[in-house]
């Protein structure tokens, strides 16, 4: 198991008033799974993420990553959660600047005290693996959308962590380097990477091979959205009959 979500509300606090965000979410996943998480703006989806993510604590409920019960943990734990074992993907990408690609995908190794020859070698695996071999020197600001999202991925993937996750991963990327970011997720992932992916566009969640779909807080399996959905595609078919 990778992480386990059971019963997790998150409130936010609006002066003396708690707004509950999170409704009683629960859902489980294993080593080796593709989970796309949909829902509209506004839904809760980045609160989720950011409980996934070991970066925010839920108000209620018990969340096991890994083998941590993630309540339990105080700040320096929760960072090394983070820096060992979840890769992060953003919308916008997060590189630092003035930093070259290589330099950023080294970043994490620093972090957790690998040695500068290992880092470089690892970091040049990564870059490798993510097709950006001839851009290891390049600037943020040399590179495209699609591949500074790629180092991105080059750098979440770079300590192996137990956990990819990704916000809105295509979310600032034109179509075509949206697909080639879902087509690298689909390799890693048939590679062995776990991944969990938050998206509001359903054309980006079909890649994963699980959707769940939350709504004002409350989380769905596909089966709802299934049925949710089956009086408009036999509405669709009749149109085409006639
Ligand atoms: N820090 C916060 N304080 C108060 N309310 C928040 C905070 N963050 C998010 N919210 C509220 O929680 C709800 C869900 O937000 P969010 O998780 O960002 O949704 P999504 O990512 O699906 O668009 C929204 O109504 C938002 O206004
Ligand atoms: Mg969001």
């Amino acid at each position: 198991m990778v992480f386990e979500l059971k019963s997790i509300y998150k409130d936010y606090m609006q002066g003396k008033d708690a707004v509950p965000v999170l409704k009683d979410i629960s859902m489980q996943v294993e080593e080796g799974e593709y989970v796309a998480i949909m829902g509209p703006s506004g839904s809760g989806k980045s609160t989720l993420m950011n409980i996934i993510g070991c970066l925010d604590k839920q108000t209620k409920g018990d969340f096991i990553f890994d083998t941590s019960d993630i309540m339990l943990c105080n700040d320096r734990q929760l960072s090394e959660i983070r820096n060992q074992k979840i890769g992060f993907v953003f919308q916008n990408f997060n590189l630092l600047p003035r930093q070259s690609a290589l330099e950023n995908v080294e970043l994490p190794l620093l972090y957790a005290g690998v040695g500068k020859r290992k880092r470089r070698q690892l970091a040049e695996e990564a870059l490798r693996r993510v097709g950006l071999g001839d851009r290891m020197l390049f600037k943020p600001t040399q590179l495209s959308g699609g591949q500074k999202q790629r180092v991105a991925i080059a750098r979440a993937i770079v300590n192996q962590p137990k956990l990819l996750l990704a916000d809105e991963p295509t979310g600032a990327l034109d179509t075509k380097s949206g697909e080639q970011v879902m087509e690298l997720f689909s390799e890693l992932n048939r590679d062995g990477v776990t991944i969990v992916m938050i998206t509001h566009e359903p054309d980006i969640a079909k890649c994963a091979k699980r959707i769940m779909y939350i709504r004002d807080g409350q989380l769905h399996d596909g089966a709802f959205r299934a049925s949710a959905e089956a009086p408009a595609a036999e509405q669709t078919e009749t149109e085409a009959a006639e």
